[in-house]
């Protein structure tokens, strides 16, 4: 299911051969459009329909999706065409839910060209869209039939988005054990190790888990990790108080206060906490959350797709490696572990 780089290209190609879809429909973002269609036009029909959308996370809604379900009947698409999601997580997010609710259902295939993508957004088979002030309210899971991962379209992400999924790439280490959490921060640090390799970690990483538990009814939890607190607050920067942050740095600042919450809660020891946020924050600005910022956080955290009786639910960590599943956590204690996360000195010691 998962082809990388060249070969992976040659994979899709050889796929329309064999599957002889009706149409094509490559589904663009205005930038994947330009910097990443023409990498895949050699592999593909010349006679595909490219449906385009505005970029960004506040386009990942029911208006644009509509007008995706629009121009694939205006251009006649039926139950055998076939949908490359070329694009950032928005772009297989919302591709992947109008595949997979167009006519019941068409086949899809995701090409994700943001490092966040390919290491977690693509992979899983969760789609859907925003809707009212919470992210991914509405969506199936459903998986596509091949996912390309080419490690060339990333010559032209900008650096805060390859920051964004290194973030995610920083939580698969925390939460499945201690050699890839080095190897991550061997990475940063050193910038020596072959980074295709650890795209490929990352990927068996959530594949490992999504197969062992594919609807998310336990061990899927795991992958939520830092994104209780992460979502509210991207939620919260990007459309309150709109001053945009990328997904994976809302995550890096949710993995902070869930390591913090997870000593308040007495499952993590402080050293390790000052280890885990020390590294974390050296690749990730801390952001100050005044009381106000704070209480509008606290509010958004209803919207949480994991709240049990309006009662946010966390993963928390007992150690690098082993996490915990559905912790509640008072209001109390997340306001503490936001006092705790704004007084992080600049070597990640509280001051
Ligand atoms: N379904 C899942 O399991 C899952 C998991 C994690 C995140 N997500 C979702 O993914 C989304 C975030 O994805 P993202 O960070 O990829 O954002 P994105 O799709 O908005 O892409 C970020 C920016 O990079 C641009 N871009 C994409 N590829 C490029 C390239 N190769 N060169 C230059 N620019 C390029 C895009 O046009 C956009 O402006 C969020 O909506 C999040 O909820 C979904």
């Amino acid at each position: 299911m998962y082809h990388y780089n060249q070969e992976g290209l040659q994979v899709l190609h050889n796929y329309i051969l064999d599957t002889n879809p009706s149409k094509i429909v490559v589904l663009t973002d205005n930038h994947t459009q330009k910097l990443c269609l023409p990498k895949i036009l050699p592999y593909i029909p010349d006679n595909f329909v490219n449906i385009n959308i505005p970029p960004g996370e506040s386009y990942k809604q029911i208006d644009t999706l509509q007008s995706i379900w629009k121009q694939l009947i205006v251009n006649d698409a039926d139950r055998s065409t076939l949908m490359l999601n070329l694009g950032g997580g928005v772009i297989t997010d919302i591709g992947g839910f109008a595949a997979s609710t167009f006519k019941r259902g068409i086949d899809f295939i995701h090409i994700p060209t943001t490092l966040l993508a390919m290491v977690d957004a693509a992979i899983g088979g969760k789609n859907g869209i925003n809707f009212l002030e919470g992210k991914n309210q509405i969506g199936t899971i459903n998986s596509p039939e091949l996912i390309i991962i080419n490690d060339d379209f990333l010559t032209t992400l900008p650096q805060r988005q390859i920051d964004s999924g290194i973030a995610e790439m920083l939580k698969h280490g925390l939460i499945s054990g201690k050699e890839y959490w080095q190897k991550m921060l061997h990475y940063l640090a050193h910038k020596d190790t072959i980074f295709s390799q650890l795209i490929k970690n990352s990927v068996q990483i959530k594949n490992k888990i999504i197969n062992e538990d594919p609807y998310e009814k336990g061990l899927r939890k795991v992958l939520n990790f830092g994104h209780t607190l992460g979502h509210a607050i991207e939620s919260y920067l990007n459309y309150v108080k709109k001053s945009p942050i990328t997904h994976g740095h809302a995550v890096s600042l949710g993995m902070i206060l869930s390591v913090y919450i997870s000593n308040k809660k007495g499952f993590l020891k402080f050293t390790t906490v000052t280890d885990i946020n020390t590294s974390i924050k050296k690749h990730f600005p801390l952001i100050p959350f005044t009381d106000k910022d704070i209480s509008h956080i606290l509010k958004l955290l209803t919207f949480d797709k994991k709240n049990k009786n309006g009662i946010p639910q966390f993963i928390l960590l007992k150690d690098i490696g082993s996490p915990i599943l559905d912790q509640s956590v008072s209001k109390e204690i997340i306001i503490a572990s936001f006092k705790a996360y704004n007084t992080l000195s600049d070597n990640g010691q509280q001051k």
